[in-house]
């Protein structure tokens, strides 16, 4: 598997080209904003963009998917249907997080209503990008409508803003629900191996084992509500 990060937007939101490379068969997972240079690594590549796929709706996470359409037109854009509304929010989602509106250009993110999704995922469906599978897993929680993808063969799963090294995703966002979150990752993420490797919407790679062993979320060391420590 072709795994290539780049780092975009303030968020600092990890976007991913990730490619077959047997068959230069690639997925943009969740172009945060738009960028010349991933248009640039998939055409100086070779490689043949298949689809946006969307783990969320959020902006940060969808921001470049106009961008990336309009270089590959023939992409696919994928997304679950509980984040559609989001998707579709975009313009309109940097005031629901209190960002003023005359600071919307200078943060970059002012952005124009974004392409319609060409299908929605299922839960438990098969992905295929060239020769890779990818387990659909419908993990709500941090948004209505997330999802993370896990190739079950190279063990390798892509979990958006479910997981972090160390931490999980918000949940005082619209959608969110820190017990609905804490489920999706124990039967979803924490089902897998824990030599799967974890690629996170922001921060470092980690393991389903490093984090089934120290994040304080999962370990039962943190206790929600009271905001401390036990
Ligand atoms: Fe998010």
């Amino acid at each position: 598997m072709i795994v290539k990060k780049f780092v975009l937007s303030a968020f600092q939101q990890n976007t991913r080209v990730v490619a077959c490379p047997d068959t230069g068969v690639a997925i943009c997972i969740d172009p945060g904003a738009a960028s010349d240079e991933i248009v640039e690594f998939i055409r100086s590549g070779g490689l043949t963009l298949q689809a946006v796929t969307l783990t969320h709706g959020h902006l940060d996470h969808v921001g470049g998917t106009s961008h990336l359409r309009d270089a590959f037109p023939d992409a696919e854009i994928i997304i679950h249907t509980d984040d559609e509304d989001l998707y579709h929010a975009l313009p309109q989602q940097p005031l629901f997080m209190g960002i003023q509106p005359h600071q919307l250009a200078s943060l970059g993110l002012k952005y124009d209503a974004p392409p319609a999704p060409t299908r929605n995922w299922e839960h438990g469906e098969t992905y295929a990008v060239g020769s890779l599978r990818f387990e659909i897993r419908h993990c709500p929680g941090h948004t209505r409508g997330h999802v993370v993808f896990a190739e079950m063969n190279e063990k390798k799963v892509f979990v958006g803003d479910c997981l972090f090294e160390g931490s999980i995703g918000r949940t005082d966002l619209p959608g969110g629900s820190y017990e609905q979150l804490i489920n999706s990752i124990e039967q979803n993420i924490l089902s897998l191996d824990d030599d799967f490797v974890v690629f996170s919407g922001h921060g470092p790679e980690t393991t389903v084992g490093r984090e089934r062993l120290t994040n304080p979320f999962l370990t039962g060391a943190y206790a929600p509500g009271g905001g401390r420590f036990i």
